[in-house]
């Protein structure tokens, strides 16, 4: 993969793909870690004397909608960058086209969301072809959007005459792939959150990589449906009983890793903060219960798997941490993630959206910027947008 040291930016303008996909609350910012990510590649090509021209999108517009502008995103990059952003009035065009042509080194111009443009997301030549128009050459270090091939993540990379990775999106690859290929060992993935069917293809790289597989969150229920167990009113995906008998089945084999399922819950009447809440010893739900979080002596069993861990990769939650009397479970996981003596690697998403609750961000080795495209990496799938800087 080409990196940011194997281009020459002086002067040049330098087109950047970032991932500015920040969860947002009306048009206020809910959480800026995806700029702040940023900023590393971003200040590096400003000293570099690059003209940087931030391409990115956000939310899923089907058009013009106002509300997913660029906006409020421009104004806190350049808060947090201290320098000026200014915000183009569209994505491509001759208007743009003269802002890019003006731009002066260190300058920052940002695009609109290039999901205004329908070509964008269909990786549509022409488009592609429009920003290739406006840059000399092209880095990517929106690893959140890797897993995606449209016009501005991967067509665009091949119309211009320099590509390289940022230093995030380096970072992120590295990273991950490290966990897999060189991890130091024992190597403990810990898979949660509400669907098997999202995450079959982690188990499964995991039961062949890993040493320990520890299974939280409601898509534990599927696997016990497999099991035979009664899941009561828990969230139990239909679609995953088969999936969930095919990992129990490949588990078996004495050379995978060693799966770990919960060995009590903590139940709720309803999905709800004040709902009735009761502990059982065990994992079959009784009819008018949910389980909504794994019990304190599969918390403990599974902070003791982490305490030993050589490396430790972490996604999805193992209850409904979002509501305080179900939150023990995801919240000792995390504790245990923070605490360990370990390499450990945190997918992005909800098990990010937890550690930051439980104030933990800044106490593992590295919290990925991407879910979807993180998930990817792990189950050994291509990723456009890496690819292509190949
Ligand atoms: C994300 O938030 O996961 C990335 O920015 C990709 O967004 P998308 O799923 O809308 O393509």
């Amino acid at each position: 993969m080409r990196v940011l040291d194997d281009l020459d930016v002086q002067d040049k303008r330098v087109l950047v793909r970032v991932d500015f996909n920040v969860p947002l609350d009306g048009t206020r910012i809910a959480d800026d870690t995806r700029i702040r990510a940023a900023l590393p590649t971003i200040q590096l090509l400003r000293d570099r004397g690059a003209r940087v021209i931030l391409a990115a999108h956000l939310g899923r517009p089907k058009d013009r909608e106002p509300e997913l502008s660029l906006r409020p995103v421009a104004d806190r990059l350049a808060q947090l960058s201290a320098a000026a952003v200014m915000l183009a009035p569209g994505v491509v065009g001759s208007d743009v086209e003269a802002l890019a042509r003006d731009l002066e080194p260190a300058q920052v111009l940002m695009l609109e969301n290039v999901r205004y443009e329908p070509g964008e997301t269909k990786n549509d030549p022409e488009l592609a072809r429009a920003f290739a128009a406006l840059a000399d050459a092209y880095v990517n270090d929106a690893f959140g959007a890797a897993h995606r091939a449209h016009a501005s993540t991967e067509g665009v990379a091949h119309l211009v005459p320099e590509r390289a990775a940022g230093l995030l999106l380096q970072r992120e690859v590295e990273t991950l792939t490290g966990i897999l290929e060189r991890p130091a060992r024992p190597l403990v993935a810990i898979v949660g959150g509400a669907k098997v069917t999202d995450k079959i293809g982690v188990l499964e790289t995991f039961l062949e990589r890993a040493d320990v597989v520890l299974v939280g969150g409601a898509m534990c229920f599927p696997f016990f449906k497999a099991q035979g167990l009664g899941v009561g009113d828990s969230l139990c995906e239909a679609d995953g009983v088969a999936p969930a008998k095919r990992v129990l089945a490949a588990a078996r084999d004495q050379t995978k890793a060693r799966l770990l399922l919960p060995t009590d819950l903590v139940l709720g009447d309803r999905f709800a903060a004040d709902a009735q809440r009761r502990e059982l010893d065990g994992v079959e739900v009784p009819e008018g219960w949910m389980g909504l979080d794994v019990g304190p002596r599969t918390a403990a069993a599974y902070a003791d798997e982490i305490a030993k861990a050589g490396s430790v990769f972490w996604n999805g939650p193992m209850g409904a941490f979002e509501l305080e009397p179900f939150a023990a479970g995801t919240r000792a996981v995390a504790e245990a993630v923070a605490e360990a003596d370990a390499t450990t690697v945190v997918g992005g998403g909800d098990s990010a959206a937890a550690l930051s609750q439980f104030g933990l961000a800044d106490r593992v080795t590295h919290l990925s910027t991407g879910g979807g495209a993180s998930l990817e990496l792990i189950e050994g799938k291509t990723l456009p947008g890496v690819e292509v800087l190949k």
